[in-house]
């Protein structure tokens, strides 16, 4: 019988499937080096974003046949490296994209009125009613960089609440942006003229620390930004300095340069500052869309079938 590694926590429903066609092990929290002690056992590799898939464990991995990451990205599977080695790379493209829209937008609002702070407040016993006064996001400017699958949901929302839209995104067509009620703009006459930026592209060398400090210093000193994409498209010691400086208004963070953040001078910050480990994707029904979606690739793999390739 194949076995199968599932080395982050994924939904029951994942694991149910994969367990018709082969046993399943879930070890998590697993070191570098004790997934390389006991991949080579496995046929099949399930991964969140937790487990960094290097060179090494795959290497290690002699009987590997796929590797199925549990979301978008997999910016933390070594693809060069299995596809040299005759692995299959598969991932989730679409089971996880209304939570991380919603999880934007939830970022924007709780930005806007201070959720978090005033939260706290409360449960510190204050009646605190004068630090928390928000700004409303009606009629109000989105710049929406990178109009995909989550961009165009947050769009598609935050019309509805009645914000003009902003679109930066090269490989969108004009009439694609128009239909969701955006006017595509250079990246430059969005960052300096949207209340709030959401950052919904892939982390590529282009991407980059795209908000750098130069970015940062084109903003409204009322802009705010949201980044549920990837860490490191925001520079965050320039973003540091930024909030500090009082040059942009606040920010909201779901991922960083490196998760878990460890030490970070953001953790220092007030209100203006919103930071959540990693939760975009985290929601139960997406959580069952994405499990399914990439257990019914892997056992389909396992059974001899054609793979989807990532
Ligand atoms: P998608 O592929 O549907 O859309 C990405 C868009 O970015 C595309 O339209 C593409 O044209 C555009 N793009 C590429 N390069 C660009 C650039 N240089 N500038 C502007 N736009 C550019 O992807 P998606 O499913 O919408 O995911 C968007 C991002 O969200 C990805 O980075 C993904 O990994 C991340 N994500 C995070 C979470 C989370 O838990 N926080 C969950 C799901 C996805
Ligand atoms: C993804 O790429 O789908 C996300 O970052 C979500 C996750 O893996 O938790």
């Amino acid at each position: 019988m194949s076995k199968v590694l599932v080395s982050d926590p994924i939904d029951q429903a994942g694991i149910d499937i994969l367990s018709q066609v082969a046993q399943v092990d879930v070890k998590t929290n697993l070191s570098p080096e004790e997934l390389i002690g006991i991949i080579p056992d496995y046929d099949a590799l399930m991964i969140r974003s937790g487990t960094r898939v290097t060179q090494e464990i795959i290497e290690a991995g002699k009987q590997l046949k796929i590797i199925g990451r549990a979301g978008v990205g997999v910016d933390n599977v070594d693809v060069p490296a299995a596809t040299r080695q005759g692995i299959v790379v598969v991932n989730s493209p679409e089971g996880n994209t209304i939570a991380a829209a919603e999880h934007a937008l939830a970022m924007m609002l709780s930005l806007s009125r201070h959720i978090p702070d005033a939260n706290q407040s409360v449960k510190n016993h204050q009646w605190d009613r004068k630090s928390f006064i928000g700004a409303e996001v009606y009629k109000k400017t989105l710049g929406v960089v990178g109009l995909g699958k989550i961009g165009s949901h947050v769009a598609t929302v935050a019309r509805a609440m009645g914000m003009k839209l902003l679109a930066y995104d090269p490989f969108i067509s004009i009439e694609r942006a128009e239909q969701l009620g955006c006017r595509i703009v250079e990246l430059d006459v969005l960052l300096r003229e949207a209340d709030y930026i959401t950052l919904h592209m892939p982390k590529t060398a282009e991407t980059t620390h795209l908000i750098n400090a130069e970015a940062l210093a084109k903003m409204k000193p009322t802009a705010r930004v949201i980044n549920c994409a990837r860490g490191g498209i925001v520079d965050e010691q320039a973003l540091y300095e930024a909030l500090k400086a009082g040059q942009i208004a606040g920010a909201a963070l779901d991922v960083f340069e490196s998760e878990p953040i460890g030490e970070s001078p953001l953790l220092s910050l007030g209100k203006e500052m919103i930071l959540t480990p990693h939760l975009g994707a985290s929601t139960a029904e997406a959580q069952v869309n994405v499990a399914i979606d990439v257990a019914e690739q892997i056992r389909d793999v396992l059974l001899g079938l054609p793979a989807r390739s990532a």
